[in-house]
């Protein structure tokens, strides 16, 4: 199969209207990631060759996604919207440049596996001409009936068309059609628009195929396969979905989940095996962690690479650009942001570290806090290994504290610290003997007044 070659068709034309959103539908995110791109990936993993997205309303965004995710994706608008076989004749040229193998997706199926594809795929290079995937559901209305006969597929009976018998169907069209390249271009020309909806059904297809002797199937995938969005309940349930597979996977790759259905993962969290992780914890996109490491309840982390043996939370927060070395601590209540934490490096407690490399074993004490950003610009905090940073001290950046320093606790650090030095930012402490209770004395007789 794999010399055939391939055009994935996805369609993203549509408004999207009951999202009641000024985003174009296909770009509301299932795991951090964009609808379209989901299915773009699938197509991708399925080696569904060139991609074609068809778009229209909400164009410019859709196309600028899309591109970013795949530079030189080729698109193409749909001006008028006038049905899914008027949709799939956007994409003519391509079409026309005769591809063995055209599939067609929609955009807003983001649960559509690469599996699913390259099983209908097999069908055509089995010799089917036209393959459809069906699934079955006990609530068909609004679907179109898949119509068989003898193992081949007859005709899809769009819901508004079907006779009372054929709306009793449970096999339904799930939208996803293969089609052999050489048929498509003449098998599009004869569909019209002869029905309820008045418009151009790429399911008419199939009885065209019929009359013409050509040979049309379908093949029965998971009803998630075919999950189309069309409002925020349906959204809801998607990620629903796709959390559910997710975890299930990362759990049979060595993962620990204390309460699996705690834990949140982006489209592409990646997590290496012995890794435990507690309630509670969310994952958002670009989370690396090799392996081995502790992620403890009710902590927050995206953009971040965290190594073997680290250990994160209860309650912690990283934040892009966080790289957390072998053996390093991120404790409770800390945020950290693009900053290198060296190996066995710790943040205990209450911290925020922005923009910083910090050495091995350097120790930043509780409610440490690095001074990054003057309203204007972002500057960096070098803390050299070994260093030993005193509770609530404030680092003014940019700043560099030498190997082995000693910063005093509360001090405010605005100039740079040598290697073992010892520093102190503050006040000295003054003592008066005596004076606490002639201050009471003073403060009781002016209350009595
Ligand atoms: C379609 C199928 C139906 C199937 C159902 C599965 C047709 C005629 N019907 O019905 O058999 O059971 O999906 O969900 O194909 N689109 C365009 N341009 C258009 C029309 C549609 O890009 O002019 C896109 C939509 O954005 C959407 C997809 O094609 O992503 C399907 O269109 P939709 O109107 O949702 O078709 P259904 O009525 O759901
Ligand atoms: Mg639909």
């Amino acid at each position: 199969m794999s010399e055939r070659s391939c055009l994935s068709i996805i369609l993203a034309a549509g408004e999207g209207t009951r999202m009641k959103s000024k985003l174009p539908k296909v770009l509301h995110k299932v795991a951090g990631l964009e609808m379209v791109l989901h299915v773009m990936r699938a197509a991708q993993s399925a080696k569904g060759g060139d991609i074609a997205l068809v778009v229209g309303h909400g164009a410019d965004r859709v196309r600028a996604a899309a591109e970013s995710f795949m530079p030189g994706v080729r698109t193409f608008v749909q001006e008028e919207r006038l049905g899914t076989a008027h949709a799939v004749l956007a994409a003519r040229d391509a079409i026309a440049e005769g591809y063995d193998d055209v599939l067609v997706m929609f955009g807003d199926t983001p649960l559509v596996e690469a599996e699913t594809l390259v099983r209908m795929r097999e069908g055509l290079a089995a010799g089917l001409d036209v393959v459809v995937m069906g699934f079955r559901t006990e609530r068909p209305a609004g679907y179109g009936r898949l119509i068989e006969k003898d193992g081949a597929l007859l005709a899809i009976r769009e819901d508004k068309d079907c006779s009372e018998a054929e709306r009793r169907i449970t096999f339904c069209n799930g939208g996803l059609m293969a089609i052999a390249g050489r048929h498509l271009p003449g098998l599009l020309e004869a569909v019209g628009k002869d029905n309820a909806k008045g418009e151009y059904y790429l399911t008419d297809i199939v009885s065209i195929a019929n009359d013409r002797g050509l040979k049309v199937s379908a093949v029965e995938a998971a009803y998630e396969n075919v999950l189309g969005i069309n409002n925020r309940s349906e959204l809801a349930e998607a990620e629903a979905i796709w959390q559910e597979r997710k975890r299930r996977e990362m759990m049979l790759s060595g993962v620990t989940l204390v309460a699996p259905e705690t834990v949140f993962f982006s489209f592409d969290t990646a997590i290496g095996a012995d890794t435990v992780i507690e309630p509670n914890v969310f994952f958002g996109p670009g989370v690396v962690i090799d392996g081995g490491a502790a992620i403890h309840a009710y902590s927050h982390i995206e953009g971040a690479h965290i190594a073997t043996g680290a250990s994160i939370g209860p309650f912690a927060r990283l934040r892009p650009g966080a790289d957390i070395m072998e053996k390093a601590k991120v404790g409770n209540f800390c945020e950290i942001k693009k900053t290198r934490l060296g190996p066995g490096a710790k943040v205990p407690h209450l911290s925020y570290v922005g923009d910083a490399v910090v050495g091995a074993k350097a120790n930043i004490g509780a409610g440490a806090i690095t001074c990054n950003y003057d309203g204007y610009g972002k500057s960096l905090t070098e803390i050299g290994e070994g260093a030993f940073v005193g509770t609530n001290s404030s680092l003014v950046a940019p700043l560099i504290i030498g190997e082995g320093a000693y910063i005093a606790s509360g001090s405010v650090i605005t100039d740079d610290v040598p290697a073992d030095a010892l520093a102190f930012g503050r006040a000295r402490q003054v003592t008066r003997e005596g004076r606490g209770k002639l201050l009471r004395v003073k403060l009781s007789a002016a209350r009595k007044k």
